[in-house]
């Protein structure tokens, strides 16, 4: 047996190897010089027959060649797969614009009360809350409520069963109710608004939902301090700021226990500037909410002295507004948990 013939058969193999340029020929070469009737395996099986001085020369010479050329016949094939890949289909197009992860965002009640604090704190005025569930207390008593007045059943109220509390619970029906608790803790001058959610017991359509948002303003100063002359200017505002272009305030005689003198307010309509137009069915005004002095009977419950101190408040709904400025024509939508609605903002 002659060892240059298996050094030549390992010269031969990893030329080939080399040179090969698809898995099959590689295939077809494996079992040339690999397989289990090359001439390698057959030097291999015949080494048994060779006399101890060739097996010692023989035997180590023909592994260290099928060692190679294993070696040579896995980099062929890693070589193959590789030129073999498509790269014009695997092209990665870098300028393509990148696919946007699903994000949450605001609901759109959250942005209008971001937007009116940002303006209200822009007038220097402090943004103060407080709970969703209220005592009859603070909810209507401190408001100058009296108990079965028959004002109370000018808002419709979710009572919470109470048996063995001190007093009766409710969801409150306004954001009036943080003015005795801010006052409690607060001495005048200061100014304040009080964005928040309230509820009411009634049946809702196109204009009425259980579940809304209110806007609490309360102003107060020293006796004559502050009159309704700065509760129009602040309205007037806040109100051309928040729409965008001028807005006249107007107030009507109106009765609420924990205001006097109380207003309704209209604003000047938005759309057409007061001309009249059927957002404002022909009129020019569009009602907004309530407002008026503070009782001195509020300031009273809230521990002020009576008679040293005057202010302004008012409370509007913020859903109100997020219709007129997106023009939203049922306030239903807010809280019904339609996506399709909610991500158009
Ligand atoms: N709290 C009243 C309501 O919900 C609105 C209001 C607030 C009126 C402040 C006057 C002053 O109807």
């Amino acid at each position: 047996m002659s060892t240059e013939r298996i050094v030549e058969i390992g010269e031969e193999g990893k030329k080939a190897f080399a040179s090969a340029d698809s898995e099959e020929s590689l295939r077809e070469l494996e079992v040339r010089f690999l397989g289990r009737k090359s001439e390698l395996t057959g030097i291999l099986k015949g080494l048994k027959d060779l006399s101890p001085d060739e097996k010692r020369e023989v035997g180590p010479l023909v592994q260290g060649v099928r060692t190679v050329l294993a070696e040579a016949s896995a980099s062929a094939k890693e070589r193959v797969q590789r030129e073999s890949r498509d790269w014009e289909a695997e092209r990665i197009d870098v300028t393509a614009p990148g696919m946007a992860d699903p994000l949450g965002h605001l609901h759109p009640v959250t942005s209008i009360i971001n937007e009116v604090e940002d303006i209200f704190t822009g007038l220097g005025f402090e943004v103060a809350d407080g709970p969703d569930l209220e005592s009859d207390f603070y909810n209507f008593e401190a408001l100058n409520f009296p108990a079965d007045h028959p004002a109370r059943d000018m808002q419709d109220t979710f009572f919470i069963e109470s048996d063995g509390l001190d007093q009766r619970y409710l969801l409150r029906t306004h954001t009036s109710p943080v003015q005795i608790r801010y006052m409690e803790t607060h001495t005048p001058p200061f100014r304040i608004i009080v964005p928040g959610r309230t509820f009411r017991n009634e049946s809702t359509d196109a204009t009425h939902e259980h579940t809304f948002h209110q806007f609490e303003s309360l102003v107060v100063g020293e006796r004559g301090d502050v009159t309704v002359g700065h509760l129009k200017y602040v309205a007037e505002s806040f109100f051309s700021e928040f729409f965008g272009r001028a807005v006249t305030v107007r107030l009507r005689p109106s009765y609420f226990p924990f205001v006097e003198p109380g207003f309704e307010f209209d604003i000047s309509c938005v759309f057409c500037g007061g001309d009249g137009c059927p957002s404002c069915k022909g009129v020019g005004w569009i009602e907004i909410g309530g407002a008026g002095m503070v009782q001195q009977k509020v300031f009273e419950a809230a521990g002020y002295p009576r008679g040293k101190y005057q202010g302004f408040a008012w409370g509007f709904g913020l859903e109100r507004l997020a219709m007129m400025k997106y023009r939203i024509p049922d306030t239903r939508s807010f809280m019904g948990g339609d996506l399709r609605f909610i991500r158009q903002f």
